[in-house]
């Protein structure tokens, strides 16, 4: 139900419509996001973050909840689990079912590797799934891997890793061709062009997208490509510690069957941690746009194993998480809906920010909106902003939101809501982890063997990743991790499996004096209610 106040302040909101609608409001300067993130962005509350003690990262600063988790208790006594007779024996063990995942079994798989996916969830199950705005790409002639570099660049505060970057844009145009003969049905004009508009940060239109569903497009066709290829999908069944061989190799992973609590060996020549984000642990109390399954488990294997991480500190808050109603609490409303010409409107009915300003900017200016300014929208027990989506039609005409953001329409109309007529209300979301494990550009990480793809990586993005640039990473990192680990299994010759690495953890954790209980990896987040 609205509150008194929401409608009070939705009258403003549509009194000043058509003036908001045509107003510029200015790019901030770079001072003054200096400024802003410093004080309102949630990376920049010094009292929410834990130093590591032990591992490759000691001496750095992460999340708490990421560090229980780094700094966790294995699931297993190695004492106990026989790596004498494995239940799997594979070139190629691709840990994660999403579209990093995938699109490393089907590289691996076309290269002849003998390839097997593991997944605690299904395949599909994943952030991926849920992306919807687009996926960029520089392929239009106004445009350039260069220019495209020059944007995410900058939107990453200069920190991504050149190297990285570099692959990402450049093999961009590549992925979006390979993906649409795979069968992803992208949006197009009568003439067969790709529709492209703008994101947060870009200065060209180089966002292709499959309407607001654009994740669940690509997924689809990948999955049923993996499917097609009869490539093994084990599902519900977690990868809960990696085996190294004796001479540090990777050499399999243990695995959990979830419904069973069966333990399996599986042993690889080479491993891909796909295991995408972290959403799930709702850092700071946040909501969260992402899956059940994002809670970092890769980062916590490989970091026992030895890896080390880039940027573990750095997350992305979406700007445009719905904020009312609370069925929809922390859901992603997509970049998109700026895109097309929705602005940020606070209470009293002013456009107060430019609406595509870097996700990191935007999300912080929300913040100090809602906070220090008071401008916030107050509903039962939150706050917000509101996005005007009417302005869409005002300024593209009837008809552009059930062509372009139909998903949209549908996720707030089932609570009555419709957005061509009504704003609706947002805060930010925790949507992404900018930080992961650190690779190099062929995907390999510090564990000769273990490589990396998609949101598990870290210092692609440098410290905020702009739009569209993560259902690119996917593919390009999981494809090419995937012919790597094809190409380097072919010369592995894996000498006797070990977990003496979780021996060594346990014995490090004892020597710094943890004692927390936390076990790890997480595997599903809990929900679970109290007990009074
Ligand atoms: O707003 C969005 O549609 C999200 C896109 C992304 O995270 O790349």
């Amino acid at each position: 139900m609205y509150t008194a106040e929401m409608l009070e302040s939705m009258k403003k909101v549509e009194a000043n419509r058509a003036e908001n609608a045509v107003l510029e409001p200015r790019r901030m300067t770079a001072q003054e996001k200096t400024d802003l993130l410093a004080a309102y962005h949630p990376d920049y509350k010094t009292g929410e973050f834990t130093e590591l003690t032990i591992g490759a990262n000691k001496g750095e600063k992460v999340p708490h909840e990421l560090a229980a988790l780094l700094q966790g208790k294995s699931r297993i006594d190695p004492a106990n689990i026989s790596l004498d007779d494995p239940d799997y024996d594979v070139d190629v063990l691709v840990i994660g079912g999403g579209g990093a995942g995938s699109s490393a079994a089907i590289e691996a798989h076309e290269a002849g590797a003998n390839v097997m996916i593991v997944t605690k969830l299904r395949i599909g199950d994943a952030n991926t799934m849920m992306a919807e705005g687009g996926i960029q790409a520089a392929d239009k002639e106004n445009d350039s891997p260069a220019i495209h570099y020059v944007d995410a660049f900058g939107g990453g505060h200069f920190a991504a890793k050149p190297s990285l970057l570099k692959r990402l844009v450049c093999e961009a145009p590549e992925a979006i061709k390979w993906l649409s003969d795979l069968g992803v049905e992208f949006d197009k004009t009568e003439d067969g062009t790709m529709v492209t508009t703008h994101g947060g940060g870009t200065s060209r239109k180089r966002m292709h997208a499959a309407k607001d569903y654009s994740g669940a497009e690509i997924m689809r066709t990948l999955r049923d490509e993996v499917l097609n290829r009869q490539i093994p999908v084990v599902d519900f069944t977690a990868a809960i510690e990696l085996i190294l061989d004796e001479n540090g190799h990777v050499a399999g992973a243990v695995l959990l069957n979830m419904e069973t609590d069966e333990i399996l060996i599986a042993r690889a020549k080479t491993v891909i941690i796909a295991t995408g984000g972290a959403g799930r642990l709702h850092y700071q109390g946040f909501p969260t746009s992402n899956h059940y399954g994002a809670t970092a488990d890769g980062l916590v294997l490989a970091y026992r194993a030895g890896a080390k991480l880039m940027y573990p500190d750095t997350l992305q808050y979406h700007p445009t998480g719905a904020a009312f109603p609370e069925q929809i609490f922390g859901a992603l409303v997509t970049e998109k809906v700026r895109s097309l010409g929705a602005k940020l409107i606070n209470v009293n009915g002013e456009a107060f920010m430019h609406p595509l300003e870097t996700r990191d900017v935007s999300a912080a200016s929300i913040i100090r909106e809602c906070s220090d300014r008071g401008n916030g929208v107050k509903t039962a027990d939150g706050i917000g902003v509101w996005l005007d989506t009417p302005m869409i039609e005002l300024k593209n005409g009837e008809g552009t939101i059930e062509a372009r953001i139909p998903a949209m329409m549908r996720m707030f109309g089932k609570y009555g809501i419709d957005i061509r007529k009504e704003p609706i209300l947002i805060y930010p979301t925790l949507h992404y982890q900018n930080g992961g494990i650190d690779i190099e550009p062929d995907g390999q990480s510090a564990v000769p063997g273990l490589l990396v793809a998609g949101e598990a990586v870290g210092g692609i993005h440098g410290r905020n990743r702009l739009m569209g640039n993560s259902l690119l990473d996917i593919i390009v990192f999981g494809r090419s991790a995937g012919k790597n680990a094809a190409a380097l299994s072919k010369d592995v010759k894996l000498g006797a499996m070990t977990l003496e690495h979780v021996n060594k953890f346990n014995n490090e954790r004892a020597a710094a004096g943890i004692d927390d209980d936390t076990v790890s990896p997480k595997l599903l987040p809990s929900y679970a209610r109290k007990q009074n």
